[in-house]
């Protein structure tokens, strides 16, 4: 089977690993890679939002399988504009991407389906959202309604920057994106990603797994794309999946299904377990990154297969297996990220990480032959340990030795298990 992946970061590059393990798989491509992706598929020189262009090619090269990375082809509708030519594809439709394209369709969908998340109100104005500021006060979570590439959100903790950022949104600092605000309360606890693939009707969890989403440790700093990640959380049992499963998963694909709109995808379910339960923050449509680069690690079933049985409909007879232990992703960023930052930098040592370890590229290129930084996030250290002690030891080793001028990565991936649960005693 031809298959093609869209995108180019480091969870893409984790998707074409998996995915090459396939036997299924004669021939791998992906659009547009980047130059880790390069070593295991035929990159393709199409940019992910080009659907016209993804048709075309996945047409031409006879491509039997596309599966979607990010999120931005997917609201955009390229799964539509496949089906529509008659090519498998896997994601959700234009309409069903709608709960990660539109955060107040999200919210207003959640109300109606009763699923727990935090308090809020939409505005379109600025008289509107002083009006919600001086009853509810700070601190407020300030969200744009559309994609915003990681900038539309911001933790106000008190009244005057609150104002600010929605000033700038309103007045079009992120463009149609901020043409209407989620205001919410904001919410306390620990935040855990359930992602879960689905086939419309049926819903197979994969192994949940936290992100780091501040560039610093210690969660300072400001919000990134995410600079690690493990999987399992130990905090995050049977008992919190199963309430998850039934008060957020499995209802909002059956509203999905009931409204006309069936999800067949990645469903991401963005949870923060409050001392009230687990509320959902957000819904995306797709696998997280760099959450995918750990939990696909974990994956040992055949990727291929899961999902060929989401797309026939038949999610409630597959067994997936996982590999015991856990799984480490450590990001290494490129100096003034998530700002501007420099790029066109060498990378060194990738030739000496001990195999096991596996480095998933998010911002590489290749420069007269030579491996260069290309992106904010540049590489994903990636390993799996018998322990997440085990799998962080292993990342942060390969993680050292890899080196760009200005590297920078968090020093403490993987410790918010720890504080829960006391070091020795992950799982
Ligand atoms: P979102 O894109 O909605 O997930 O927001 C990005 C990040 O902002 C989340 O991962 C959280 O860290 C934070 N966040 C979003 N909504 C809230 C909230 N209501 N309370 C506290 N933090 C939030
Ligand atoms: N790591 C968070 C996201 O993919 O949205």
């Amino acid at each position: 089977m031809k298959v093609l992946v869209v995108g180019s970061g480091g969870r893409e590059h984790a998707l074409v690993w998996k995915l090459a393990q396939s036997p299924a798989v004669t021939e791998i491509y992906c659009a547009p890679g980047n130059a880790g992706i390069a070593n295991h598929a035929y990159c393709v020189p199409i940019p992910a939002d080009d659907i016209e262009g993804l048709v075309d090619f996945a047409r031409q090269a006879d491509i039997q399988l596309t599966v979607v990375g990010p999120e931005g082809p997917l609201v955009a509708g390229v799964v539509d504009a496949f089906e529509a030519a008659g090519l498998r594809i896997f994601g959700p439709r234009r309409e069903a991407a709608l709960l990660e394209g539109s955060k107040v369709w999200a919210k207003e969908f959640m109300a109606k389906e009763g699923i727990p998340t935090a308090r809020h109100t939409v505005v379109d104005n600025l008289e509107d959202a002083r009006r919600y500021l001086e009853r509810e006060g700070a601190p407020v979570v300030i969200k744009a309604d559309g994609l915003a590439a990681g900038k539309g959100v911001v933790i106000a903790e008190d009244e005057g920057e609150a104002l600010r950022a929605i000033e700038e949104m309103l007045g079009g600092r992120l463009g149609p994106a901020g043409r209407r605000l989620v205001l919410e309360e904001k919410l306390e606890g620990e935040e855990v990603s359930a992602m879960a693939l689905c086939d419309g009707e049926n819903l197979l969890p994969l192994v949940p797994s936290q992100d780091h989403k501040r560039l610093l440790d210690g969660d300072r700093g400001p919000n990134t794309g995410g600079m690690g990640a493990y999987a399992p959380v130990p905090f995050y049992d049977e008992a919190a999946a199963a309430e998850v499963m039934e008060t957020v998963l499995r209802p909002a694909v059956r509203a999905m299904a009931a409204a006309g709109r069936p999800y067949t995808g990645v469903l991401y379910a963005g949870l923060m377990l409050t001392a009230r339960g687990p509320r959902v923050l957000e819904f995306n449509c797709r696998l997280g990154d760099p959450e995918a680069q750990a939990v696909l690690m974990l994956l040992e079933s055949d990727l291929v297969e899961v999902i060929l049985a989401a797309l026939e409909g038949r999610l409630d007879r597959v067994e997936v297996k996982w590999h015991p232990g856990a799984a480490a992703c450590v990001v290494l960023a490129a100096p003034g990220y998530p700002g501007e930052y420099l790029r066109g930098e060498a990378l060194k040592g990738l030739e000496d990480v001990p195999p096991g370890v596996e480095v998933f590229h998010a911002g590489t290129a290749l420069k007269e032959g030579r491996l260069v930084t290309a992106g904010g996030r540049v590489l994903g250290v990636t390993a799996r340990g018998e322990t997440l002690e085990d799998a962080l030891k292993k990342a942060y080793d390969a993680a050292e030795i890899i080196d760009f001028p200005g590297k920078h990565y968090r020093r403490d991936i993987g410790r918010r298990a720890y504080k829960l649960f006391p070091l020795g005693q992950s799982k």
